[in-house]
């Protein structure tokens, strides 16, 4: 393998994303908000364009927009209805505003590790919440992983009353804005991408994220170190708008499902190491990692646990207790 062979690949799989769409192709503009590099999500958008573009040449291809570049996740979602882009895969955070069943996955300590995730997803009821918004013109299609969440701020938080004061960028969703309630914090829902610039300028004090994300958009270089709180999930629901997907040739949109279904299932093998690999890197480059021993840990559940209370009606108890029945 050549340095010059490689320009080449390299040029090759470049542009791949923006000139691999022909005359008569179909075409499936997918807007996300990450990198693309060592990231879960990031991974799995580009092996789906990769897959579409090499194996439904002439039928269907797909180009990727990553790092917000075309639009945040609260603006895809209207642009998906509106026809501008035919694929996304907002934060499971991202939809509450269309069913508050999804708030299941905001709520803190609800989930024990990703596994614990996956088993509830594929679930009657898991499945089920894919077609929850079909009224609404949205079409989730695959439920794609990345990883626990972790807290960061611009001060050592070993408690949760070490919060207390501060200032957290949330994403948009009730749950979370009540969450950092809960620690006497206060929250302030935000566009990912304006992130780093709010830790860096002091407009935040702090955020939780996955080390992914931490990593990709370097949040831990502007903050004081990460703890390793693990108390809540980020996941994606790779989505569609009906109108689309229901107007697609039933060839395509089969050969779509079934590519989708084997990026879905290998990806989603590898999220956990994705994030693994991100921490690593994170201290690799001199970031601090803060891990709590069982007493701290359990300080944190306390001061959280009281925010289920307050979304139950809009969950459901029995989806609560199918979570922690998962858990056990
Ligand atoms: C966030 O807004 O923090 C995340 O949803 C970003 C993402 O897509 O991982």
């Amino acid at each position: 393998f050549t340095a010059a062979a490689a320009a080449v690949a390299l040029s090759f799989s470049a542009s791949a994303a923006f000139a691999a769409c022909d005359a008569g192709e179909t075409v499936i503009k997918f807007s996300h908000v990450t990198n693309t590099d060592k990231h879960p999500k990031g991974i799995a958008a580009t092996l789906l364009m990769d897959r579409v573009n090499a194996e439904m040449n002439g039928k269907a291809c797909v180009e990727v927009f990553p790092n917000s570049t075309l639009y945040n996740d609260d603006q895809v979602l209207e642009a998906l209805l509106n026809g501008d882009v035919q694929m996304a895969a907002p934060s499971l955070s991202k939809f509450e505003q269309f069913t508050k069943q999804f708030r299941i996955f905001d709520l803190p300590f609800m989930f024990k590790n990703i596994h614990a995730v996956d088993e509830f997803q594929s679930s009657a009821t898991g499945q089920a919440m894919k077609e929850s918004m079909t009224k609404r013109g949205l079409l989730g299609l695959a439920f794609w992983h990345n990883g626990m969440k972790q807290m960061s701020a611009n001060v050592p938080l070993m408690l949760p009353s070490d919060a207390d004061g501060l200032k957290f960028r949330v994403q948009n969703s009730e749950v979370l804005k009540a969450q950092m309630a809960a620690m006497g914090a206060s929250p302030q829902p935000m566009a990912f991408s304006e992130v780093y610039g709010a830790l860096q300028t002091g407009v935040v004090d702090g955020q939780e994220n996955t080390w992914s994300n931490i990593f990709g958009q370097k949040f831990f270089e502007v903050q004081d170190g990460v703890t390793e709180t693990d108390h809540g999930v980020i996941d994606y629901l790779v989505v569609t708008s009906t109108d689309f997907w229901d107007g697609l040739p039933s060839d395509v949109r089969d050969q779509l499902a079934t590519i989708l279904t084997e990026v879905t299932e290998a990806r989603n093998g590898e999220s956990t190491a994705v994030n693994a690999a991100a921490k690593q890197a994170i201290l690799d480059a001199g970031g601090v990692v803060r891990t709590l021993n069982a007493d701290q840990r359990a300080a944190w559940v306390e001061a959280m646990l009281p925010v289920w209370g307050q979304f139950v009606d809009g969950v459901g108890q029995d989806n609560i207790d199918a979570a922690q029945a998962i858990n056990a």
